[in-house]
Order: structure tokens, then sequence, then C-alpha cells
């Protein structure tokens, strides 16, 4: 009785202003409410996050981790989706060339190694990024570094880490015998013999002998420690038959045959090298920055005991590190480059890389990362790596460097495992390497210093 009554007197309200403002209103005000509802709220409580998907390797996840969940909780409108990939960068590299081969690739930012760039870009695999980074922030960065993001002029990588292949040696067992850290291949050889079996460390060296992008990594230092060159980005020469690429293969033979390295070697990539050499197994270790923290943790057997330097030559040479490194492309295919650009500048950032550093003991490609007072304070080595990253050695910045590579490899392993003697293995090696040439034209894929096939370059 008492809910009638109160219904009669809201009806007798709502009558005098209806009326006043006419049934045409009203239906105009309902249409406006309506448009906004539509507009705004809608979307606003059905609209999904925006998903991003990248891939990496799992010891570069593990580092990344804390920093996309940083990233996830400032930035609810985009979630992450990581895919773990294999270790070796080849095997990264497969898997993301047959995502875009097969159509419609489902990453939307590619972490890439300095050597994919100008292949992914040539295939239009990749997003322009010219527009987007700004150039203060290029400026702050190791030049080498940015150029090898560049194809044809235009920026197709933002770089976060830099690298550089360099020679780790036992410390301890040096000052015992009162030697320096060698300079030279020759020097290292040496120590390695007087050294061998001392304290449990087995062999002199351990280097990348695996068929893999490893393998050529290695390869340029030794082949530029001896003077000799690969492929010359501006001439498309060859020079893997000239007598010091025969001499730099014949040295790394040499290396198993004297039995300073294991004949494993011949299998080993970087983390079968790392681990062998973090178990007290060697004197020596070629390798890269990111083993530093790994080789110094608790349970390694050579905490404390080892020291970094600059990657060797050959006597009376200039050789130098092997120039590696990392950063994020914008996929052509993704369909949320705004997105994809707002995690990439996160990630690509000073203030993130700066912490990333601090966890990993990895390089970045800030300058100025390597000298902050705080990092030198963890990693005292710093100021050297950035020495070797500005003597770092090329690999050739042409389209088909991969096939290039994969040649080198095939070629390199059957005089590693004793297939081919040395001169036979680089003759064929040449060849295949011109004939692959042969159908291009000399053409440099970026305007960068790294003219010269072995010049050392400074930033
Ligand atoms: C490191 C380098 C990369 C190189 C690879 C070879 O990841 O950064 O440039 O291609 O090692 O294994």
């Amino acid at each position: 009785m008492r809910n009638i009554k109160a219904l009669d007197s809201l009806k007798k309200h709502l009558k005098r202003p209806l009326k006043k403002l006419g049934i045409s209103s009203l239906v105009g005000i309902l249409m406006v409410l309506s448009l906004l509802f539509q507009v705004w709220v809608r979307p606003a409580l059905t609209q999904q996050p925006v998903t991003i998907t990248i891939m990496a390797q799992g010891q570069v996840l593990s580092n990344w981790k804390p920093f996309f969940q940083e990233f996830q909780d400032k930035n609810p409108d985009i979630r992450i989706n990581v895919v773990e990939g294999p270790f070796d960068t080849n095997l990264q590299e497969n898997l993301l060339t047959s995502a875009f081969l097969l159509g419609d690739s489902p990453y939307d930012i590619l972490n890439m190694d300095i050597v994919w760039v100008p292949k992914f870009a040539a295939a239009g695999w990749l997003k322009p990024l010219d527009d987007r980074l700004p150039p203060e922030q290029i400026a702050e960065m190791i030049e080498s570094n940015v150029e090898g993001g560049r194809y044809q002029g235009k920026l197709y990588r933002v770089p976060t880490n830099s690298d550089a292949g360099v020679l780790y040696y036992r410390k301890d067992l040096l000052e015992q015998a009162g030697a320096q850290p060698p300079e030279t291949f020759q020097q290292m050889v040496a120590l390695s013999q007087q050294l061998q079996g001392k304290q449990g460390a087995t062999w002199g060296y351990l280097w990348q002998g695996k068929q893999y992008e490893g393998v050529s990594a290695m390869f340029v230092e030794v082949l530029g420690g001896f003077g000799g060159f690969w492929v010359n980005p501006d001439t498309l020469e060859v020079g893997l038959d000239q007598p010091q690429a025969i001499q730099a293969v014949e040295f790394l033979r040499d290396t198993i045959n004297k039995g300073i390295s294991p004949s494993g070697v011949s299998t080993y990539g970087e983390e079968e090298t790392r681990m062998l050499f973090q178990n007290g197994g060697s004197v020596f270790l070629r390798n890269w920055p990111y083993v530093w923290k790994l080789a110094n943790q608790e349970d390694s057997k050579v905490k404390g005991k080892i020291g970094i330097k600059v990657m060797l030559q050959g006597a009376g040479q200039q050789g130098g590190s092997c120039l590696g490194g990392w950063g994020l492309g914008m996929s052509a295919t993704t369909k949320h480059p705004e997105e994809a650009w707002r995690l990439m500048q996160y990630l690509s950032s000073k203030e993130t890389m700066r912490r990333y550093v601090l966890g990993s003991g990895e390089i970045s490609a800030y300058k100025s990362l390597f000298k902050d007072p705080e990092i030198v304070a963890k990693y005292p080595h710093f100021p050297q790596l950035l020495e070797a990253v500005q003597q770092s050695v090329l690999r050739p910045p042409i389209a088909q460097y991969a096939q290039a590579s994969d040649i080198l490899q095939r070629y390199l392993s059957a005089a590693f495992t004793g297939g081919m003697n040395s001169k036979d293995a680089m003759q064929a090696a040449a060849q295949e390497t011109r004939n692959l040439m042969g159908s291009l034209k000399p053409a440099r894929t970026s305007q960068h210093p790294r003219s010269a096939p072995n010049v050392a370059i400074r930033s």
C-alpha cells in the first residue's frame, strides 16, 4: 500500500519536468547518453589488454623478468607474452625466419643479434625506427652498436646489450708463476703449456669450435689477430684463402694437436666452455662478458680467481675482440606498433639498462654505463670492456651474412675435426663464398666507419 503511494508521488513529480522538456529533447538526451556509453564506458569495461610477444633465450629472459613485471605493473593495458628460444643465436634466427616465411609472424618485438639486421631488414621483416628513437639517446650509445642496427641508411634495431669477445684467465695461476696476462696468441700458448695441469686446470685454452655462429665470431678474432680478413663489405672481396687466414686456422688446430685445447672444443659453444672453465678445468677461456658474473658466483670453483682482458692478437699484428650485441627490432607484422614501442622504449632506456647491467654483469650499449661509479664498483673490469668494444672486429655487415657464415662454419668444422686440412678447407670456403658474393653488387649495408675489413673501430 505504501509502495503504491510512493510510486504515484514519483509519477507526479516527473510529469512536470518531462512535459517542460518536450518529447524531442528527451530523445536527444537519450541518444547522447547512449553514444557516450558506446564510445567511453563500454570499451573501458570490456577492453582486453594488448599482448606483445617477444622471444629471447633463457638466460636473457631471466635477467629481463623483473623488468617485464615492472613494465606490466605500470602499464595494465599491455601484457607481455614471452617465448623462450634456444641459446644459440642461429637457432633463434632460424625460428624467427620460419615464422616470417610462413606468413603472419606472431612476434611483435624481436630481440636481435647484431648480425641478423641486414638480412631481416632486406627481407622487409622490420619496421624502421628512425622517427621513434631520439637523436640524443642515439648519441649516448656506442656508435658501432647503433650502426649495426642500420641497413641502407635506416635504423631497424635499438641496441640494448653490447658485446665483445674477451679473454678470461686464471689470475691466481699466473700470479703464482710471476707471469703477466698474455698479449699475443703465441704468449698464451707458452703460458698454457707452462701452467696446464696446475690445480686441476687440465687444459690451457678453451674456445668455441662448434659448427654454429659462435665459431664465426671466435674466428674473426683469430683471423684479425693474424692480419687476415673474411669479406670486405665494400668490394665483396673474399680473403679466406689468403695465407693469414690459413695460418689462423692452423693456429686453432694446433691448440688441439698440442693438447692445449681438448679435441671436444670442435663441439663446444659458449656454455660448454664456460662450464668447463668455471669448474677450474682451464687456464684461459675465450668468451663474452656475460661469463664474469656466473664464473664469480658462489658455486664457481674459480670465484675471485679470474681476470679478464681484451682479446689477443698475433705477434706483431693488431687484433681485437669480435663485436657482438643484441637489440630490439619491431616486427613489420605487429598489429600493435605503439604498444610494442612503449615496451621497447622502456627496455632500452638508460635507466632500465643501468639496473639490468648491475644485476647481470652484461654490458650495455650506453657508453656512460661503462664508467658509472656504482657499476664500476661492482664490475671493476668495465672500463676495459669499453676499450674491447671500441677496438672490436666486425663480422661482415652484408645481407647474405647468414649464408656466408654458414659456409665458414662448415669448413672450419671440417678443419677442426680433421676432415680436411686447413688449406683445402679455406680454399673451398673462399670459393663457395665467392660464388655467393658473385651474384651481389659491392654495396655497403650502412654508412659506418667499418669500411676496411679488419679495422679497429673507435666510437
Ligand atoms: C653473443 C654475441 C652475438 C654472437 C653470439 C655468437 O651472443 O652477442 O653477437 O653472434 O654470441 O654465439
